[in-house]
Formats: structure tokens, sequence, C-alpha cells
């Protein structure tokens, strides 16, 4: 027997960097409630587990591999949802990473890898979407009806400035300026956009790691540093008023509430889920 919800039944979804972390959370959630879910992901065997989990579980899924940042990807990508799920009625831009360095350190290619992942890839995946949307959205108009569809693009309280993040904490808060301003073109089409900007969330980026440990991950064929010395995950619990880092499930939770009927009337917000910590 099935155990999934029917908030949001059959409403097709796709969401970025869905293998790991927060993004798959995002995707159980979403398809736990009867959302049909394209998992995108670099990596294609995170994507099929998170694909199998969804069926397994009795929804329905379907992978797009590939990087976010590549040219042909966000035709790719919006061309997997309208073939499987006949259109688009949620889009969560989350694939993302960080690789940081001081400013005068910094080469132009991790700032322009850093800005292409976070800003640039959400930016062409939505100007993509948009014949879709705008086709079924005018449909609906004629008919008389409201539908409102969702887009939740991903943030960070980097977004407020952060040390040895210059190219992230850019793209960050790039990518509020895009949510606003999109919320603002789209409102007519009934597209609610809203940003979750998280604060301390555990996943393979945040793992704490001992002076000698170090961990890398590699993403579009780079080798990249992910982990934060255990001094700075020892500080943060100091400084988050709930006393401890989120969960990726907790940080799901957030832009759940951005993807539910009840928030059909909040558009161009930015919602800080970091546990009380963190502002913009
Ligand atoms: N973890 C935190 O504390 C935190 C805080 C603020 C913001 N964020 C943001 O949340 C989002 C998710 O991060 P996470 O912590 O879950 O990390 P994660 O590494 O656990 O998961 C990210 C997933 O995105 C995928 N990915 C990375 N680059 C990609 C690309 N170019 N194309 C397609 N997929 C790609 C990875 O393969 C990975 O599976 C990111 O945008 C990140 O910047 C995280």
């Amino acid at each position: 027997m099935s155990n999934i919800g029917s908030r949001l039944d059959r409403k097709s979804a796709i969401v970025t960097g869905a293998g790991r972390g927060i993004g798959r959370e995002v995707a159980l959630k979403l398809a736990s409630e009867g959302a049909r879910v394209v998992v995108n992901d670099l990596d294609a065997d995170p994507a099929a587990e998170v694909v199998e989990t969804i069926r397994s579980q009795g929804g329905d899924a379907v992978a797009c591999v590939g990087s976010v940042t590549a040219s042909d990807f966000s035709e790719r990508l919006v061309r997997t949802a309208v073939e499987n799920y006949s259109g688009i009625d949620i889009l969560v831009n989350n694939a993302g990473y960080t690789w940081d360095n001081v400013l005068q350190k910094m080469t132009d290619e991790q700032w322009y890898a850093i800005i292409d992942c976070h800003l640039t890839a959400p930016f062409r995946i939505l100007r993509a979407a948009y014949p879709v949307i705008s086709a079924a959205a005018k449909a609906e108009a004629a008919e008389g009806r409201e539908v409102f569809r969702k887009v939740v693009n991903i943030s960070s309280i980097a977004a407020g400035g952060n040390v040895g993040q210059s190219n992230y904490s850019s793209a960050k808060a790039g990518i509020l300026g895009l949510t606003r301003t999109i919320a603002r073109e789209w409102g007519r089409l009934k597209i609610n956009v809203n940003a979750v900007a998280f604060g301390h969330i555990e996943t393979r980026l945040t793992v704490p790691l001992t002076r000698d440990q170090s961990e890398t991950v590699t993403i579009d064929g780079r080798e990249i540093k992910v982990g934060i010395s255990e001094m700075l995950a020892e500080q943060s619990r100091k400084f988050i008023p709930l006393g401890r880092p989120g969960t990726a499930e907790e940080a799901a939770g957030a832009v759940y509430l951005f993807c539910l009927p009840e928030s059909n009337y909040v558009s161009g917000q930015v919602l800080i889920c970091g546990g009380g910590f963190g502002s913009i």
C-alpha cells in the first residue's frame, strides 16, 4: 500500500542537485505529498538512488542527470518534465557547492564556476521553463482558472557576507535579486517566486573536520575541498539560538512551505532557515 499524501497531488516538480543533502530531502518530501519529481544531479548513482527510493514508497520520479552549468542542460531538464509529467508546477533551484578563497587569491575560474552554478544556471532554467509555464498559465486564465505555480530558489545567509566566500556570497545575493525580479515579472502568470536562505545545515558541504583531515568532492571534473573546521562547527553551535545545525530534512521543510497552496499569496520573499541565526 502507498503512504503517499495528496497535498501536492500529481504536481510536476523539478529539483536540481537532488541526489544528496538538502535537495534529496526536498525531492523525497515533495514526492511524499504526491508530486511527481524530476530528480537532477551531476552524479548518476545518487540521482538513481533517490528515484528508486521515491518509487519504492509508491511515488513517481525520473532522473535527469547532468550539470546545471552545461550549455544544453536547461532545455533538457524542461523537456524531461514535459515529456514525463506534461509541464512544470514546482521548480526548486538547489544544485550547488562552495569553492572558497579569500578575494586576493580567488581565480577567475573559481569565481565564474560558482556564479555559473548558483546564479546563471537558475536564470537559464527559468528562461527555458518560461514557454511551458506561460502557455499553461494562459490556457488556465482563458478558462477562468487560477492555478499557482512555485519557484523556490536556494540562497544562503552567506548572501549577507562571509569570509572566503566572495564568489558564493555574491551568487547567493544575486539569486535574491533574481527571485524578487521574477516574482514581479511572472506574477501575472500566478507564479510564486520565493527563496530560502539556509544557515548551517548538516550535509557533506559542512562536515566537521579535524586539522589533519581533508575531504574533497568532484564537481564538473574539479576536486573541490568540502567540510568546515571542528572549531567553526563548535562556534556555530554557540551562535545558533536553537543550539545546533539543522538537518537536511528540516531544511527541506522550509522549501516545502513555499510549495504548498497555503503560500499562494506569498511571492518575492526570502525565508531564512538558520535555527534563529542569520540575517540578510
Ligand atoms: N549545507 C549548508 O549549510 C548550506 C547552507 C546554505 C546554503 N546551502 C545551499 O543548499 C544547496 C544544497 O547544498 P547541500 O548542503 O545539500 O550540499 P550537498 O553537497 O549535500 O548536495 C548538493 C548536491 O548538488 C549536486 N550538484 C552540485 N553541483 C551541481 C551541478 N553543477 N549540477 C547538478 N548538480 C550539482 C551535488 O552532486 C550534490 O548531490 C546548495 O545550493 C548550497 O549552496 C547549503
